[in-house]
């Protein structure tokens, strides 16, 4: 069967290495021959955390450059940014009027949010928080998705988008695909240079598009135990460890446990898991070196990839509209 891949990012900040490991390699990686495609930014999503239009703009570009550098190839696929497809707005108010708002109280985005306050639970809540699963499913079942990768922390998402859509089939005519998560692999945490989740909110990022210098400097500051040169090491919990089995084949691995029994010192360990990273981020590097210098390139790519992507919307949306009885006036 022909799958429909389709998977969004959300734009806030600029891509580190824990994405690049975690999201966008695995993506790029999935889709076979005959499949399609969709890779869109989420930018109407990140309005509910960011009001800093600066910083939505900046983000916007930093990742869609990020992507575009690491591979992924516009004409074989749909990118594009999730506001230049209005039908997904159109979509999601029409959802809204089919979801249960029982099924959103019992988000855990929201649920988690409201946990933090005391007093009154509404408080610093805004309404976008409370339907994100619902624009989230506009998002999907506007281009009949059959699969969608996403990582744990999306697997309720999933769930309601696939109660969302049975209901619509269910009211009135069976016109949504119900989708099926690809859960990514649980062991894809990667860990940030204090030891915790690699994540801008801990401030512990190594960033996917710095120079070569500047990677080498986040990765001489990640922190370790105090274990002298000739005193063997435990790869257990150890963070430089853990990114090197991301970059890295089996043999590889074994040979750096090798190492570390044999005490390697840990200024040696962090020279090699930057040589390592550096060689695969290196033609990355360079891609992104090239196409920031054309002002235009974002903005013709995601052009392109919206007027290819409302091709599929509008005729959908437009058999939408006519099962609900909003037809459209010739
Ligand atoms: N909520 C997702 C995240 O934070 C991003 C996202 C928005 C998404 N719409 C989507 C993912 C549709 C998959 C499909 O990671």
């Amino acid at each position: 069967m022909k799958k429909r891949i389709l998977t969004g990012i959300t734009t806030t900040g600029t891509p580190h290495i824990g994405n690049y490991i975690g999201a966008i390699r695995p993506a790029l990686e999935m889709p076979k021959d005959k499949d399609e495609s969709f890779f869109f930014l989420a930018d109407y999503h990140s309005l509910i955390k960011n009001k800093d239009s600066d910083d939505i703009k900046q983000s916007v570009e930093d990742i869609a450059l990020a992507w575009l550098s690491c591979g992924l190839d516009p004409q074989k696929s749909y990118f594009y940014r999730q506001s230049d497809v209005p039908e997904i707005l159109e979509l999601s108010w029409i959802l809204n009027c089919v979801t249960a708002k029982g099924l959103m109280n019992r988000a855990h985005a929201y649920k988690a949010a409201t946990a933090l306050n005391t007093n009154d639970p509404d408080k610093g809540i805004n309404m976008g928080l409370f339907s994100y699963p619902i624009l989230m499913a506009a998002d999907i079942l506007m281009f009949d998705s059959t699969h969608v990768p996403v990582g744990s922390d999306q697997i309720q998402h999933l769930e309601m988008t696939r109660d969302i859509a049975a209901r619509f089939n269910h009211l009135y005519k069976p016109l949504l695909t119900i989708p099926e998560p690809i859960i990514e692999d649980k062991e894809k945490v990667v860990l940030g240079l204090d030891g915790r989740k690699m994540s801008k909110s801990y401030g512990n990022v190594i960033p996917l598009l710095d120079d070569e210098k500047k990677l080498k400097k986040s990765i001489m500051k990640i922190v370790t135990n105090s274990l002298e040169p000739g005193e063997p090491k435990d790869s257990n919990d150890c963070t430089v460890f853990d990114l090197y089995k991301n970059f890295t084949d089996k043999e590889k691995i074994t040979e750096f446990q090798n190492h570390y029994d044999e005490g390697i010192s840990w200024g040696d360990a962090k020279e090699i898991l930057f040589n390592v990273i550096n060689e695969e981020l290196m033609p990355i590097r360079a891609k992104y070196n090239e196409l920031v210098k054309d002002k235009d390139y974002i903005n013709d790519v995601l052009r392109d990839g919206s007027n290819k992507a409302r091709v599929i919307a509008k005729q959908k949306i437009n058999e939408i509209r006519e099962v609900i009885g909003i037809t459209n006036i010739s």
